[in-house]
């Protein structure tokens, strides 16, 4: 008998996501599935909504930025009676496995419904944020990057023209890898991250030798940074425990900081939701595709409770649990690597 495969995007949505329903979807269907769609992540399975996906839905979607499945940051387990209504939405809607594509907080229900509650779940990693283990790369990050390289660039051309030192504010959350390969690829000329402690002292002192040179200088900061004057102050949390981090403000802090340290003009700029929008890169295209793709051939040999990862260039199936045990950080040899190119 076919066998009916339950699908959801779930979390902060990314370009690649399409392109990942659009894998397994398309391999499913090799391996004669049928496929029930959840919309809006988690709160779909838990208020059982949903919508019928196949071949004509996922023909020409590999381009689209978004989610055509739609996304939400609910946490079942954080919500009375939640998992249980998800536990009987999987038997109404006769669900034999459940494919969960995103981050470290989706990819947490799946780890927990497949421990916990014995559901067949199969993971795929998605966040612009990069920072699941267990995955060398996660798609949306390409895109993510490459869009905040050009923006940065922007920057750096209004900057020399009005000799100004400039601050780009990313997105990232926890994990400053957005920040650290913006600010490597973008020859910036110093990269604030959530892992190191800011030296503002330094920074500035460096600031105004490369703006002596160049005329401009340039500021990459993750919105995690940890500025001196947030040390005290309560930030409000999701559902998942994570910073809500948009009403925070580095970048203009930043700029205050250094405008009043360095004696030069400051002005900053906030990259934001644009870096989560438009059509995926062409690495994000392929990445999402054959993640998708391995999900559905997971399911097919029953190896459930596993995150399809990439590992060099090989797609493989990882521990959910491992992947989602810890987040993958900014580790001291790529701060030392980013820090070769401040002179
Ligand atoms: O996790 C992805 C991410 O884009 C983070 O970098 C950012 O802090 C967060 O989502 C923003 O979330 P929201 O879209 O809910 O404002």
């Amino acid at each position: 008998m076919s066998k009916n495969i339950g699908i959801l995007t779930g979390g902060g949505d990314c370009p690649g996501l399409n392109p990942a329903i659009r894998g397994a979807v398309m391999r499913g269907l090799d391996h004669g599935f049928t496929f029930t769609a959840f919309v809006e992540g988690w709160r779909g399975l838990v208020e059982g909504k949903t919508r019928p996906i196949g071949l004509v839905d996922v023909q020409d979607i590999a381009k689209l930025g978004g989610t055509i499945l739609k996304s939400s940051r609910t946490n079942p387990f954080k919500k009375e009676g939640a998992v249980q209504k998800c536990l009987d939405n999987l038997k109404k809607f006769k669900i034999d496995a459940l494919i969960a594509i995103g981050g470290e907080d989706t990819l947490g229900v799946a780890t927990r419904l497949f421990e916990e509650h014995k559901v067949n779940t199969v993971g795929v990693p998605k966040t612009m944020d990069n920072d699941l283990s267990g995955t060398d790369f996660t798609f949306g990050f390409d895109t993510a990057a490459s869009l905040a390289v050009d923006a940065a660039e922007r920057l750096k051309d209004t900057g020399s023209s009005h000799l100004r030192i400039m601050v780009l504010e990313v997105m990232g959350r926890h994990a400053g890898w957005v920040a650290l390969y913006t600010g490597i690829a973008a020859a910036a000329d110093w990269i604030l991250l959530p892992e190191q402690e800011p030296d503002i002292e330094k920074m500035c002192a460096h600031l105004k030798v490369a703006h002596a040179r160049k005329g401009v200088a340039l500021v990459v900061a993750s919105e995690g940074t940890e500025l001196p004057q947030y040390k005290d102050v309560k930030q409000e949390l999701d559902q998942f425990g994570h910073m809500i981090l948009k009403d925070r403000g580095v970048g203009d802090d930043l700029a205050k900081l250094i405008e009043e340290k360095t004696g030069i003009e400051a002005r900053s700029a906030v990259i934001g939701h644009m870096q989560r929008g438009g059509p995926p890169t062409l690495f994000d295209r392929i990445l999402g595709l054959r993640v998708g793709a391995a999900a559905a051939d997971a399911v097919a040999a029953g190896n459930f409770g596993k995150m399809m990862a990439i590992r060099g260039t090989e797609i493989t199936a990882v521990s959910l649990k491992e992947a989602t045990g810890k987040l993958k950080l900014v580790d001291d040899k790529w701060i030392k690597f980013a820090e070769t190119f401040y002179k």
